[in-house]
């Protein structure tokens, strides 16, 4: 069996493909540049498990080729923007397990929209923001949310500090934090238009306490929470002095040491309509490899014959049981959690 790596040279893909080869698997690095691709591989010095694949975005061909060679595909190479659909497409056709890491809201909306019907055609699975961003919100969400049937409103908090990004990470900045029409979910339906950008206080759990967030932040959760949680709203935030952090924008060099020393804490409060409701939150360092860990462990379970009983587009929480995974990736280390109990 082999897993492609899409964006195999970036830094979640590296992430990726080191933890592909350290669970046993055969991985083809692929992605647009031949010359670094190969330049990774001899790097990895494991020739019996890794293979090359040049796929241009544009190459609508040479990427059906990789889908047709490898049994499932990671997609790592980011803004998702512009690389998420000619991708999906190529898994979609082929009928092979795909996972992501966008963070924007729109093309994780554009997976479900574009891909679901073929998908079910062709037996695919395919789950967009299966990362840090998006996906554990996602989870956490399904995990605080389950069994209550009145749900008034899912507010997800990141807090993050130390967050060096990569090229890749700023290019996605660059196209979100000026976009006008963004997708919320108020009222209990998806809206696409210009929003107020404004700060608001969430409620951190000790040691991080409330803290002054950036509202809305634009993460998928606005598009998969409403699809499995009967919530009327859904809200996604950031801490402001995540932005604020001299070195986040111009760290694009940074060594994957620096990278590493992120710290967070993901939680959720979910508020009932007939009062109370609950919390649940995780808290890690490195959100890198918290992403890296949560894809490579989807992907290894869809392979695995694990994951939704039907092909189709889902978001992470409907593809998984969300506590069981959450508790697998904590013991893999990717973070702690807390969750509520039975109430
Ligand atoms: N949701 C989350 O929590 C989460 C977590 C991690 C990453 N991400 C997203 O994942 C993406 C990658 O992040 P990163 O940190 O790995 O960035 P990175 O280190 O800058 O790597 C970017 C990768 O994408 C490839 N790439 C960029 N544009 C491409 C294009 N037009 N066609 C083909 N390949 C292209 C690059 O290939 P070359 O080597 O050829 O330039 C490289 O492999 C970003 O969009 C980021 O937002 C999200």
């Amino acid at each position: 069996m082999a897993i492609a790596v899409y964006g195999a040279t970036g830094h979640t893909g590296r992430l990726v493909t080191a933890e592909l080869l350290a669970r046993g698997q055969q991985v083809i690095l692929a992605g647009r540049g031949e010359e670094r691709l190969r330049a990774l591989a001899a790097e990895l010095a494991a020739p019996d498990r890794v293979g090359v694949l040049t796929a241009p975005i544009d190459d609508a061909a040479a990427l059906r080729r990789l889908c047709e060679q490898a049994d499932a595909l990671n997609h790592c190479a980011g803004p998702f923007t512009t690389t998420g659909a000619p991708v999906a497409a190529a898994a979609a056709e082929a009928g092979i397990p795909y996972v992501d890491h966008a963070i924007e809201p729109h093309p994780v909306k554009y997976l479900f929209d574009a891909f679901h019907a073929t998908a079910e055609r062709t037996g695919a699975v395919l789950i967009p923001q299966m990362s840090f961003y998006g996906g554990l919100g996602d989870l956490l969400a399904a995990a605080a949310a389950e069994g209550l049937p009145d749900v008034e409103k899912v507010t997800v908090g990141y807090a993050v500090t130390g967050w060096r990004m990569t090229r890749g990470a700023v290019n996605t900045a660059n196209l979100l934090i000026g976009e006008i029409d963004r997708i919320s979910y108020t009222d209990g339906a998806q809206h696409i238009g210009p929003v107020e950008i404004r700060n608001s206080v969430f409620p951190f759990p000790p040691p991080v306490g409330p803290r002054t967030t950036i509202v809305p932040f634009p993460s998928g959760e606005v598009v998969t929470v409403p699809r499995h949680v009967p919530t009327r709203a859904v809200e996604v935030q950031l801490t402001a002095s995540t932005f604020e952090e001299e070195q986040i924008f111009s760290s694009v060099d940074a060594s994957p040491e620096e990278r590493a020393r992120t710290r967070f804490t993901v939680a959720v409060q979910v508020v009932r309509s007939s009062g109370g409701g609950r919390n649940a939150h995780l808290v890690g360092h490195d959100i890198w490899r918290a992403g890296a860990l949560a894809s490579v462990e989807a992907v290894l379970r869809l392979t695995g014959g694990e994951g939704p009983r039907k092909a189709g587009v889902f978001s992470p929480a409907e593809a998984f049981p969300a506590v069981p995974l959450l508790n697998s990736l904590a013991e893999q280390g990717a973070f702690e959690v807390s969750l509520p109990g039975p109430s």
